[in-house]
């Protein structure tokens, strides 16, 4: 049997290996699918031991290793090497293993399958740290029209748009975001985490369509209620794109796509 894992510390809350079993059972495939707690001190050892197994395919990755994933991974892809980071690591025919972050990918498909419309939108993204990063290139390759990066610390904002200089991306100050006119506004910030809101001014939202919250919970997040308060049409947490990204991860391991849609209303459902 193919066998999967995800490494984290701490990882019992993961919900990637229930997802992962829903698209095996979907698209027909037996899989074994662990959690595993990696030592802060011995991750690199950990995935060494894993994919030593014949039948060890590939790997998630999440916090806080996802950087030192990324210096593991012998060949990386686009996405890898903006956020300088990787949450699924594919074992490769010649030896070692390919990384890849799925996250971008994740976040655009659930967009879509929410019916937002990117082409052509100004999308606004508070943060720059990682989770910024990992969603930076497959928002520019949605065809977006502009992509503002708003943070607490500008000079990260900034440090992203030097580094990918690209002329529908643009740093914007935490003061200025009110007159910006995005569309669609993002918090990739750890605010959440902490039930903070992202700083953003609330005139930021009032003539904003969708607000995006890349963490998720049981209830609404506070930016997702500050957002509608404010006069904001839609708020979606992040738990599509948690799923849309380990479908992507699925896609890269089986070469099958699995259907998402009723795995995210599943995993509300029965695990938030
Ligand atoms: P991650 O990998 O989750 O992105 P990170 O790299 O530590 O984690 O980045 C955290 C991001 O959340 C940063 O953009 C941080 O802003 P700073 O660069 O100014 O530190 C942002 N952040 C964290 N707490 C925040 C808060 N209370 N308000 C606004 N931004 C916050």
């Amino acid at each position: 049997m193919k066998k999967f894992a995800v490494f984290g510390n701490p990882i019992t809350h993961s919900l990637s290996p229930v997802i992962h079993q829903m698209f095996a059972k979907s698209t027909g495939e037996e899989i074994l699918y662990e959690k595993i707690q990696a030592p802060l001190e011995g991750f690199e050892q950990a995935v060494m031991d894993f994919f030593a197994q014949p039948n060890a395919v590939g790997c998630n990755v999440t916090m806080p290793f996802k950087t030192r994933a990324y210096e593991m991974a012998g060949q990386s892809s686009p996405e890898a090497q903006v956020a300088k980071a990787v949450n699924t690591l594919a074992r490769m025919h010649e030896g070692g293993f390919q990384g890849f972050n799925t996250d971008g990918v994740g976040l655009v498909a659930d967009l879509k399958a929410n019916n937002i419309v990117l082409e052509g939108r100004r999308v606004l993204l508070l943060g720059a740290g990682g989770a910024a990063r990992g969603v930076v290139l497959p928002l520019l390759n949605a065809g977006i029209a502009k992509l503002g990066i708003c943070n607490r610390t500008q000079s990260k904002a900034q440090a992203i748009v030097d580094e990918i200089a690209c002329e529908r991306l643009e740093c914007v100050a935490l003061e200025a975001a009110s007159d910006w006119q995005a569309e669609i506004i993002i918090n990739s910030t750890a605010a959440s985490l902490s039930n903070a809101l992202p700083g953003i001014d609330s005139a930021a939202l009032v003539r904003c369509e969708v607000a995006y919250d890349m963490a998720y919970a049981k209830e609404p997040t506070v930016f997702m209620r500050y957002a509608l308060d404010n006069g904001c049409d839609l708020a979606l947490d992040g738990l599509g794109m948690l799923v849309e990204q380990a479908a992507a991860a699925f896609t890269i391991w089986t070469g099958k796509t699995p259907a998402t849609r009723e795995v995210v209303n599943k995993v509300r459902a029965e695990y938030t």
